[in-house]
């Protein structure tokens, strides 16, 4: 375990530029940064930049990016801890493995488990290659198709029968009975107190995270006892709503190709990249979550689904398609015949015929308005109206104005009805009421009150992108041109851009100390912001006047944030006018005021007659 402060020591010390230069000759300057041709992929431009400001290199064709250690890591083939020793090396830094009081508690709890759940992985592996009583579960997998390839490059396991084994193994090697519950090895029984193996008598598949640590289990009974899968509960270290199984060992494959098959399980996974369907990974039986769609944004920008052609299948692919539309990925959906999971088809019946299956994919929206003709058959207007009250909110949510606009369309279409009218009902479909985000004071001062952003992206709806840009430049700004000024104008906003407000709660000392190394914040960011910021701080800007700039940049944000819930109360108030929904009032009220304030004069007056 190294410590977080030597790690820092490390980073500062190396000189990013010279680094890069070793392997890359042809790095050469260019305002602040420094580029070249990228030696991660083949490229006749120079894409590769490195910022020795900021400690970061990012190559704008293939996407790679990060810190000095990150370089070394994908250079040379080292895994972290190695990169730092590596580096710590070359500028003469001893690293004392000890514990150092800078690392949190919770990351060492995490690196203690990290460790523990590798070494149950190699206990369970280790098993199922070698003793005689894993025979039955080496016999089931190999009449389940699995090649010992595959169970070696999955790590797959047996839990003993026992109950007691892992613990009594790891024991032996000094993990203690709390770090073992912890991790989700053991079970307590209620009552007696007695701990057992979490699983036993099970195949077991390990969960990876996307940077290569075992996070969790599956086990799987053998034949057809009850339950069939038992997996590690929740831990420190995994939630299912956030990992995806073979995620990890895709990740090449993926990076280069840029599109991804969902599938179910365990099974489906290992098999499927048993046959060279290395693009592939799973959700484990759950839904897809917005967790998952965020992680698949670092590695696809268009998805298969290929869940069971059961109701729960069907289910599944709308409620994880729908997120993944509203956020522009491309979405397909491919349904196997009754009963043939993928892992099956593939033994019984080869590769071809699941590629086969995949070269032609329903587009989603064409597989959405299959369902819903299911739910809602007939063309009866009744029937039309239920559709598109289905359907309408799923495009209101896209981004894209042009998908947004092209699949309003199509959907008009479909149910033949006017497209106008089509656009006047989605117009009206309320995302969430805008009054909950704008309160009236006694004064009659309408405030901007809570979080719109994040009400907003509850409501599935993402903010406009003009203001995650004027967030994204008062970062930068703040990263470039660190003041005390600076850091009190940033303090007092509220970011509605998650990532802006994450960096920002890291950055906000050192930019009103006047000094900022983007890369040391770097370590206690998720990796998909991570990858956000890198690029955001290779940005050539050049502020005459900061302080200035920024001063209006707030400016123009405050009327953004306001103007944006003013829209959102016109639309009900509009409803309101046409008699769609009661009049009220204190909204109308709440309206003038705001309006009042950002334009000079209300709009709306009291409706004749009343
Ligand atoms: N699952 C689970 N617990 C269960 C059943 C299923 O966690 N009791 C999860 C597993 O991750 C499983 C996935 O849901 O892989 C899909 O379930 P299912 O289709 O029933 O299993 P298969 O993956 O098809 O497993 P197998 O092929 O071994 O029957
Ligand atoms: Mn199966």
């Amino acid at each position: 375990m190294i410590p977080e402060e030597t790690i820092t020591r490390v980073r500062d010390s190396v000189d990013l530029v010279e680094l890069v230069r070793e392997s890359v000759p042809g790095l050469k300057k260019t305002g602040r940064n420094f580029q070249a041709r990228c030696p991660f992929h083949q490229e006749r431009t120079p894409s590769f930049n490195v910022n020795p400001e900021m400690g970061l290199f990012k190559c704008f064709g293939c996407g790679v990016g990060g810190d000095a250690f990150k370089f070394v890591m994908l250079m040379e083939g080292l895994n972290y801890p190695e990169s730092i020793r590596k580096l710590a090396t070359r500028v003469g830094i001893t690293i004392e493995e000890a514990q150092s009081p800078a690392v949190s508690a919770e990351a060492h709890e995490r690196q203690t488990l990290y460790g523990l759940l590798e070494d149950a992985a190699r206990f369970y592996h280790r098993h199922l290659l070698e003793s005689s009583d894993a025979a039955e579960a080496r016999a089931y997998l190999e009449k389940r198709g699995l090649s010992k390839e595959s169970i070696v490059r999955f790590c797959m396991g047996f839990a003993p029968a026992s109950g007691q084994a892992l613990r009594e193994a790891a024991s032996r090697k000094g993990w203690n009975l709390d770090v073992l519950e912890k991790a989700g090895l053991l079970r307590r029984k209620e009552g007696s107190g007695r701990v057992f193996d979490h699983f036993w008598n099970r195949i077991i598949f390990p969960i990876w995270d996307t940077q290569g640590r075992i996070v969790a289990f599956g086990g799987r009974a053998m034949g057809d006892a009850l339950p069939k899968y038992i997996n590690s509960p929740e831990t420190p270290v995994y939630s299912k709503s956030r990992h995806l199984y073979g995620l990890f060992q895709g990740m090449p494959t993926l990076r280069k190709m840029r599109h991804i098959v969902i599938l179910e399980g365990y099974m489906d996974v290992v098999v499927c990249h048993q046959f060279g369907f290395e693009w592939t990974a799973a959700t484990l039986g759950t839904a897809l979550t917005e967790e998952h769609v965020r992680l698949l944004r670092r590695y696809s920008d268009k998805v298969t689904l290929l869940f069971d052609p059961d109701a729960a299948g069907a289910a599944a692919s709308l409620r994880g398609g729908e997120l993944l539309m509203a956020d522009g990925f491309t979405v397909g959906v491919v349904t196997l015949p009754d009963d043939v999971d993928p892992d099956e088809l593939l033994v019984k019946e080869g590769k071809a015929s699941l590629e086969k299956y995949l070269e032609t994919p329903v587009p989603f929206m064409d597989y959405y308005l299959d369902q819903m003709r299911k739910k809602y058959p007939g063309t009866a207007p009744e029937s039309k109206l239920a559709i598109a009250k289905e359907m309408l909110p799923l495009i209101k949510k896209m981004r894209d104005p042009l998908l947004q606009d092209e699949h309003l369309g199509r959907l008009a279409q479909a149910l033949r009805v006017e497209k106008p009218v089509l656009a006047a009902q989605m117009k009206k479909i309320k995302t969430e009421s805008a009054f909950a985000k704008a309160t009236v004071d006694k004064s009659g001062n309408n405030e901007v009150a809570g979080k719109p952003a994040e009400a907003l992206a509850k409501a599935g709806v993402k903010p406009a992108s003009a203001l995650l840009s004027v967030e994204e430049e008062m970062l930068l700004l703040s990263l470039l041109h660190p003041s005390n000024v600076v850091a009190e104008l940033l303090d007092a906003l509220e970011w509605t851009d998650v990532r802006c407000r994450q960096i920002w709660a890291l950055v906000s000392p050192d930019v009103a100390q006047g000094t900022v190394q983007v890369s040391s914040v770097m370590g206690a960011l998720p990796e998909d912001v991570q990858e956000w910021l890198t690029p955001l701080t290779m940005q050539q800007r050049y502020y005459a006047n900061p302080q200035a700039t920024l001063e209006e940049l707030v400016t123009g944000w405050n009327r953004q944030q306001e103007s944006a819930v003013l829209k959102e109360m016109k639309a009900e108030i509009d409803s309101m006018i046409d008699g769609t929904i009661p009049m009220d009032q204190t909204k109308v009220q709440a309206y003038n005021d705001l309006s009042r304030r950002l334009k000079g004069s209300p709009i709306i007056g009291r409706r004749p007659g009343r």
